[in-house]
């Protein structure tokens, strides 16, 4: 087995749902034992949002628990804040002299933020791919495991270790994406569209909402939204798939073929998994305490940075800034 060096990042923006960890955190915790592995959260990126000030302490310490929750080893892998090692943003600065303005015009998820924050189309949030590439080049990493979505984004980040190579000479590697089975995990009520906390809570299944509350969610979910391809049942039976027993999915997989699936009895049937699946990362998450994700953060950070001083060592020299 090749020994790869993984990194991933999410943004501390509220809760997680089964799309984030379905293609994402899932994949982290199984990555950990076999790679080194870098898991951050990438807080500079979420100020690129409307956001509260006074709520981002918490967010960044209710996903680093969340983080441990699920599975996260600080003895297995590093975890660690963004802006906790500075070096990401002056690379990010480094690497906006050598990308191209119109790569970033082509960018779809800026494209979408744009539309959906009208009032607040900041450079933040045209340059965010450019410090997505800093974080990935950084600790020259070769396989980052992302859902569908952040796909185009590594995509750039293998053009921007071009272009920087060809510009001051072989320096980064470029990385691979990495998905799960469930790369595009849709929304409960749009199921048209990715499940996003974007899109609001009832579009939504948490991975710490309470068994009442998946069951109210999944009551709500949309199964035929007149579209003839019925993605709101394919969502729905993907998830039976992952959350339930092989002889359940098999069952109304055979019985949605017939046309006599009973989508209330499937629903009933998906809470109650999904709410299992999630018992134990909810009793864990209530017993870690603030000192134990303080620490793993602050240790963390040093692992990260001394890599990263290193780094920035090289591309100083190379650059030529002294
Ligand atoms: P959101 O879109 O809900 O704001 P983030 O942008 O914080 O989520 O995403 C964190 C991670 O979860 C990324 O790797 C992203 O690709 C993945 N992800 C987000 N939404 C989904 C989804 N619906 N299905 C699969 N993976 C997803
Ligand atoms: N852009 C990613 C998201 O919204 C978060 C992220 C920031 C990231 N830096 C990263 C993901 C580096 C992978 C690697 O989900």
């Amino acid at each position: 087995m090749i020994k790869e060096i993984i990194l991933s990042g999410i943004q501390p923006t509220g809760k997680l749902h089964i799309g984030n960890y379905l293609g994402a955190l899932k994949n982290f915790v199984a990555l950990q034992d076999q790679h080194e592995c870098y898991f951050f959260i990438a807080d500079y990126h979420s100020i690129t949002e409307n956001y509260e000030p006074n709520t981002k302490p918490q967010q960044v310490m209710e996903l680093a628990t969340d983080f441990l929750a699920a599975g996260l080893n600080p003895k297995k892998c590093t975890i660690f804040v963004q802006s906790h090692v500075a070096e990401h943003t002056e690379l990010a600065w480094i690497f906006n002299c050598v990308t191209p303005i119109s790569y970033l015009e082509r960018m779809t998820q800026y494209k979408d933020k744009a539309n959906q924050q009208q009032k607040n189309i900041n450079v933040g949030l045209f340059d965010y791919p450019v410090l997505q590439a800093a974080d990935i080049l950084m600790y020259r990493v070769t396989a980052v495991p992302v859902g569908q979505d952040q796909d185009q984004h590594v995509e750039l980040t293998r053009q921007i270790a071009r272009f920087f190579n060809n510009r001051f000479g072989q320096t980064f590697t470029e990385p691979k994406t990495i998905h799960t089975d469930t790369p595009k995990v849709m929304s409960l009520l749009t199921p048209e569209k990715k499940m996003s906390k974007s899109l609001g809570d009832n579009h939504c299944l948490y991975i710490d909402d309470e068994p009442k509350v998946i069951a109210a969610k999944l009551a709500k979910a949309v199964t035929d939204t007149g579209d003839g391809q019925g993605l709101g049942a394919r969502n729905l039976l993907d998830l039976i798939k992952i959350f339930s027993d092989d002889k359940t999915y098999k069952r109304f997989q055979a019985e949605k073929n017939s046309g006599t699936l009973k989508y209330s009895e499937l629903k009933e049937i998906l809470a109650q998994d999904i709410a299992d699946y999630f018992a134990d990362f909810r009793k864990r998450k209530k017993q870690i305490s603030q000192k134990e994700v303080e620490k793993t953060l602050a240790d963390g950070a040093k692992k990260a940075q001394a890599i990263a001083q290193k780094t920035m060592a090289e591309v100083r020299i190379k650059i030529g800034i002294r």
